[in-house]
């Protein structure tokens, strides 16, 4: 697995840092407010598992999980839910987690869903963040580290299914996708 890498771009420490700040943030912010954490599977599980942890409010968690149509690289726009959530949200302070922020045709379909039921309130956090990538405006409230566009794997993010769980995010070899 770690052979495969080419060059890491946050370490397992510089990841730690960060999600505690980011943890910090939410905590105070959210100060005499119960919070429903939202992750959209798959990529965000180890960012949200994490962030967690650091957020020192009573919480309680969802998943959903959607997909786009299109090919591997590239998102059409057209988004399906393949899971819902467990619960209704409505009257429900919503932080909703992201592993990664491309062209922002997920998140901008999920929001208009997850809005639509009619939470208290409603706030997006991602850990990275490929603003050149943008074709929708997406309002991001927290936000890990912007990056580059280039393609990426680890803590959460695959290529492939595979690499979700290397501890840092880094880039790997042309010669893995060839
Ligand atoms: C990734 C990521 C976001 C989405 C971002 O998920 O977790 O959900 O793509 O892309 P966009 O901004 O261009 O819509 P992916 O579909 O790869 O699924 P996964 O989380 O299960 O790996």
């Amino acid at each position: 697995m770690h052979e495969d890498v080419k060059e890491i771009l946050f370490s397992a420490d510089e990841l730690n840092k960060r999600v505690r700040e980011l943890g910090k943030q939410i905590t105070t912010e959210y100060q005499g407010r119960e919070l429903l954490v939202i992750g959209v599977l798959k990529g965000a599980n180890v960012f949200l598992g994490d962030l967690i942890r650091y957020i020192e409010l009573p919480l309680e968690i969802d998943f959903i999980a959607a997909a786009s149509y299109g090919n591997s690289t590239e998102s059409s726009g057209v988004v399906r839910l393949l899971k819902d959530l467990d619960y209704p949200i409505e009257n429900r302070h919503v932080l909703l987690i992201e592993d990664l922020i491309d062209t922002g045709l997920t998140l901008n379909y999920l929001a208009d869903n997850l809005k639509a039921r009619q939470p208290a309130s409603f706030k997006i956090c991602t850990l990275l963040d490929k603003p050149e990538r943008r074709k929708v405006a997406i309002e991001v409230d927290y936000k890990g580290f912007d990056i580059p566009d280039e393609f990426i794997v680890g803590y959460g993010i695959d290529y492939s299914q595979k690499y979700r769980n290397l501890p840092y995010v880094a880039t790997l070899k042309p010669e893995v996708y060839a």
